[in-house]
């Protein structure tokens, strides 16, 4: 119990210091590690009904009017080999709680609302250069036990012919939470940090832009 506080302790520490600056953790999402990245749990929330809207934009659903309710952010997955070489037709697939916390599952305990105009989960192909666009929302936090909130996060499965599929989670640079969440803590520092991405405003861009990058492991 000892080293495990005092490891986190660290943690805290170093995710200050990557807040206080441009370089460290947004670097980190530029960077060949020459490894996998880091896996982390499925959870429970694997969507379990079929969706016929499971595009690359989850911000509009097909025969809704309005646009989902939350912070819409365009998020580059960007996949890779070990060798950072680019991998085309990797299969993205990922899931998400809406701005209020909630999952689409009929299992979620969440008592908040869900958003009918947020689709929750999408399956789309990288390009050429490895890399596929998603249009989204920021998730919101949601309580996961006693004493323990969830950062806001989003669960991938990611997949390509002659690679190991990995399942993991993205976080969002700059959240207190993400100090405190022991799915995340559960990492070695560096590897925790290669799962946080931080979104910027590009001049004359209104929506915040990130960039995902993710290693997977030959067969
Ligand atoms: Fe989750």
């Amino acid at each position: 119990m000892g080293s495990f506080l005092n490891r986190r302790k660290l943690i805290q520490a170093s995710f200050f210091v990557g807040a206080a600056g441009p370089a460290g953790l947004a670097l980190a999402q530029d960077a060949c590690f020459g490894t996998t990245l880091p896996s982390q749990p499925e959870g429970p929330f694997y969507p379990v009904k079929p969706q016929r809207d499971i595009d690359a934009d989850l911000t509009r659903v097909v025969g809704k009017t309005q646009a989902a309710r939350g912070e819409i952010l365009d998020l580059w997955v960007q996949v890779q080999d070990e060798d950072c070489q680019n991998i085309e037709g990797a299969l993205v697939d990922l899931w998400q709680a809406c701005a209020t916390g909630k999952y689409n599952h009929p299992r979620d305990p969440n008592t908040a609302d869900l958003d009918p105009n947020f689709q929750y989960w999408a399956k789309a192909y990288t390009d050429a250069s490895g890399r596929v666009k998603l249009r989204t929302i920021k998730p919101g936090a949601y309580p996961a036990a006693e004493g323990w909130i969830r950062p806001p996060h989003i669960h991938f499965k990611i997949s390509a012919p002659g690679f190991r599929e990995l399942t993991t989670q993205m976080y969002f640079a700059g959240e207190a939470l993400n100090q405190k969440d022991l799915i995340l803590l559960d990492l070695p520092l560096e590897e925790g940090n290669r799962l946080i991405v931080r979104f910027d405003r590009e001049e004359g861009e209104v929506i915040p832009k990130g960039v995902f990058t993710v290693q997977l492991k030959r067969v």
